[in-house]
């Protein structure tokens, strides 16, 4: 089996390959990969990367940013940043990577915890992971040739306590197990359109 997995290098991308690395051949991508280069951001970037790739049974994207600021001090330019990298750049790396994913294969997103459970700061986050949410949830229902869709909606890893901790007073944050096992099951599972949430 096959999985391209994006975003690959950051804290959630390496406890998906921790967990699937045995079990799959983990083509594994990033702006900053020299062999697997890719920004979600550029339609262009995603087809040149597919191109490269080739046919997958596994398409992983745990990609994509966000500007945190109030809602008084977000620009419309600043809530660009996730419009363009957490929500459209996954959805654009379904509308292209669907079409070199192999019969039966599946596509897994990553949200997280933001869209559920507020925190200042984190509108134009969660707004994305709203977003990607509701298109999973849709598209799941006419995903061609067995393809599956689902999206891993993560807490704050226990790993990212000190990048993030001061932001998610009183979250208690989640193993990379409980999270890698959350990927696992959208890849290896029958499921479609879910949202795996694991707060
Ligand atoms: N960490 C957490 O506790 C947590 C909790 C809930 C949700 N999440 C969500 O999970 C996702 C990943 O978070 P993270 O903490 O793992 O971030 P991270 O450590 O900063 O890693 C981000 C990864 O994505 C790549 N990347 C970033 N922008 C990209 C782009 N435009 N095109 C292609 N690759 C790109 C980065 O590599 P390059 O810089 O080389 O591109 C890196 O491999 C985000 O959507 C985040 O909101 C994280």
């Amino acid at each position: 089996m096959k999985i391209l997995l994006v975003g690959a290098t950051g804290s959630i991308g390496e406890v998906a390959y921790e967990e699937l690395k045995d079990d799959a051949e983990i083509i594994q991508a990033s702006r900053n990969s020299s062999e697997y280069p890719v920004d979600i951001t550029s339609e262009e970037s995603i087809r040149a990367l597919f191109e490269k790739v080739g046919q997958v049974d596994g398409i992983i994207c745990a990609a994509g940013s966000a500007h945190f600021a109030t809602v008084d001090e977000l620009t419309p330019e600043q809530n660009m940043i996730a419009v363009n990298s957490k929500q459209l750049g996954q959805v654009n790396v379904v509308l292209i990577g669907l079409h070199y994913l192999r019969d039966n294969g599946s596509i897994t997103l990553t949200t997280g915890v933001l869209m559920d459970d507020p925190l200042k700061t984190a509108s134009s986050s969660a707004m994305a992971n709203g977003g990607v949410s509701a298109f999973v949830k849709s598209a799941a229902i006419e995903m061609p040739r067995g393809i599956r869709i689902n999206h891993v909606s993560p807490s704050m890893l226990e790993k990212s306590k000190e990048k993030y901790g001061k932001l998610f007073q009183g979250f208690e944050p989640v193993s990379s197990k409980r999270i890698g096992l959350a990927y696992r099951k959208s890849v290896f599972g029958a499921q479609t359109g879910q949202a795996y949430k694991v707060y």
